[in-house]
């Protein structure tokens, strides 16, 4: 059991975020990103949900910023605004240690808080890691799309995921 904890974001876990995200954009499917922000874009996409008052929460262990999660609008028109999706990145040494649903868990608190009424899970059909950690968080599927991104050479599908808050 990992004694990772939770806690507010600061400017100075910039450089561990971007850390983080840049080796799912350059590694893995996970992110349908194919070139890895710099630190200052992920400034301005953590201030922008600064501002907003979104949910994001970053995970320490030992000192150490070692993963992050944010709920933000599943989509920008006004009729959108009290639904959104969530983003987790573990840092890949973390991964499997169970922190995944207990940060899922905080998310949703503070996503109600925020005064969000449902959340959707845009998943990799192929991360069934993450499609476990939804299930177990009460999330419904709701659809399976095909071959909507294209990276590393093939096309990849996308699950759809729903809960209410
Ligand atoms: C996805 C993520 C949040 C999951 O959190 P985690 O703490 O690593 O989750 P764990 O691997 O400990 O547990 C996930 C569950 O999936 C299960 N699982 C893992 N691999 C699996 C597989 N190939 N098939 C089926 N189930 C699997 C585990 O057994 C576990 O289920 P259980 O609790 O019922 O035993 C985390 O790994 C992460 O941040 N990954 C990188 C970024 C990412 O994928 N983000 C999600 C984007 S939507």
């Amino acid at each position: 059991m990992s004694d990772a904890r939770f806690r507010a974001f600061r400017w100075s876990d910039i450089p561990a975020v971007t850390e983080i995200y840049r080796h799912y954009v350059d590694e893995t499917v996970i992110t349908f990103e194919t070139e890895a922000p710099t630190e200052a874009a992920m400034a301005e996409r953590f201030g922008k949900l600064l501002d907003l008052k979104h949910p994001l929460i970053i995970v320490e262990q030992a000192g150490n910023v070692v993963g992050y999660a944010y709920a933000s609008f599943y989509r920008p028109r006004a009729a959108y605004r009290f639904t959104c999706e969530d983003s987790i990145y573990l840092h890949k040494d973390l991964v499997g240690q169970g922190v995944g649903a207990r940060l899922l868990d905080e998310l949703l608190v503070q996503s109600r808080a925020a005064g969000f009424r449902q959340m959707l899970a845009v998943i990799t059909a192929e991360r069934k890691n993450s499609i476990r950690v939804h299930e177990k968080a009460g999330f419904r599927f709701i659809g399976h799309y095909e071959a909507l991104g294209f990276k590393f050479d093939r096309w990849l599908d996308i699950v759809h995921m729903q809960k209410a808050l």
